[in-house]
């Protein structure tokens, strides 16, 4: 539980962490190359503790030093059988992704997780991944724990009903160690951190727009993989950048993969002053940003755009609240599907704090502008609600308590330090 009291100002710079999608990729893949895989920048959030801790697991030797992590591959069939279940903690993305590996072992396997992890639907991995005759047992409902027979896995053709990157890993993994090709196609596009990684790791995995070709691999090359900050993280400051008056914050080395960038365009399209900096690297480009305070309206969001922005939805949220006019968002049912159903956790806090809005069959819709108000906020264990409501209470009219705010733990260990470092 956390008091937030109003603050006028914010300014300064800060670093956010590295990316969690990326670090969660360098661990996997390292792990299943040859040689020594060196991350730097890499997250040390609650999320990528369990894919090392579920990595270890398996035998690979995996040493971390500050930021810096060394992964001891053991090449492609060099995992090793678990003798205890592989806990994913709160981490969807490790468990799918994990899934599609194991899949394809030459052992079996048990994936859990926590309550969260236990809501969350796993069919949409184990559907493509049984078509490529995979055997896997999940609990009432598609659900975890998921019982994991280790099988000989054909390649498919696979057209994904749902924007997702985490079933499209799954399968790129389990494609890897199956017999001929798996075709991947994807209408709307999800974050191609995957796909880029592979390449880093020495994968002649062809893509092309919207296809993507994997075939079977027996050797992959550890690499050095260098993380750029996380654009979802910075996310947070953005939005509390432009709704604090005089205020002018930097982000340093903040991902902006296209596939991930979505916010600021959004951000932008409702008059925020944002800038762009010092575009750097080939591998994952990663920029400084430059926020200042902005008098924000009202805007639409639906359509290809959700995916590039469905984790920054719940920052957008606050933003708009504070906005001049209507935001709908729509299109965005995936947000059921999250840590929380984050269309109720939104919608219910943000009711608290005075704000006029109403869930729809696939977002909501803010009418921005009423006074907010602060109140007693749940994160209900949710990192990213934590955040956002963090956020929102230091705009609001009084004191804010944020309960359960320490989940912000999964995707951003240092969060309030780094937010009150800035608070003026
Ligand atoms: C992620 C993909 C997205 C995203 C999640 C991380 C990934 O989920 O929301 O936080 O690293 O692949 P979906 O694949 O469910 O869209």
């Amino acid at each position: 539980m956390l008091e937030i009291s109003p603050r006028k100002r914010l300014s300064g710079e800060i670093t956010v962490p590295g990316d969690k999608s990326v670090s969660h990729r360098a661990v996997l893949f390292g792990s299943i190359a040859d040689g020594v895989t060196k991350i730097s920048n890499f997250l040390n959030g609650q999320d990528c503790v369990s894919t090392i801790s579920c990595f270890k697991s398996m035998g690979i030797d995996i040493k971390t030093d500050g930021y810096e992590v060394f992964v001891s591959g053991r090449g492609m069939r060099g995992l090793k059988a678990p003798d205890t279940v592989l806990y994913t903690g709160n981490s969807g993305t490790t468990t799918r992704l994990l899934t599609g590996l194991l899949a394809a072992q030459s052992f079996d396997s048990v994936i859990d997780g926590d309550d969260s992890i236990r809501t969350r639907p796993m069919d949409r991995v184990i559907k493509p991944l049984s078509m490529m005759g995979a055997d896997i047992i999940p609990s009432d409902g598609g659900r975890c724990p998921l019982r994991i027979k280790g099988k000989k896995l054909n390649g498919i053709e696979y057209t994904l009903p749902v924007p997702s990157a985490q079933v499209k890993s799954a399968v790129i993994l389990a494609g890897l160690y199956a017999d001929g090709e798996t075709v991947i196609i994807e209408n709307i596009k999800s974050r191609n951190h995957t796909e880029l990684m592979l390449g880093m790791f020495g994968s002649d995995c062809g893509m092309s727009d919207g296809i993507i070709r994997v075939r079977h691999t027996d050797k992959l090359n550890a690499a050095e993989i260098d993380i750029p900050g996380d654009i979802s993280s910075a996310a947070f400051f953005m939005v509390a950048g432009l709704l604090s008056e005089n205020s002018e914050i930097i982000l340093r080395n903040v991902g902006i993969n296209p596939t991930r960038s979505g916010i600021i365009t959004v951000l932008r399209n409702m008059g925020g002053d944002i800038m762009i900096e010092n575009i750097r690297g080939d591998f994952e480009p990663s920029a400084d940003i430059i926020v200042r305070s902005s008098d924000l309206s009202g805007t639409e969001i639906s359509g290809d755009i959700i995916p590039s922005l469905i984790d920054e939805i719940p920052a957008i949220a606050a933003a708009a609240a504070f906005a001049t006019g209507k935001t709908v968002i729509s299109g965005a049912s995936e947000l059921k599907h999250k840590e929380t159903d984050r269309i109720k956790s939104i919608v219910s806090e943000l009711k608290k704090a005075n704000v006029d809005i109403f869930e729809t069959a696939d977002g909501f819709i803010i009418n921005g502008g009423n006074p907010v108000r602060a109140s007693e906020f749940d994160s209900f264990g949710d990192h990213r609600i934590a955040m956002a409501m963090s956020v929102l209470a230091l705009n609001a009219r009084g004191t804010s308590v944020i309960k359960n705010h320490e989940a912000c733990g999964v995707s951003y260990p240092g969060f309030y330090e780094d937010l009150f470092s800035l608070t003026r």
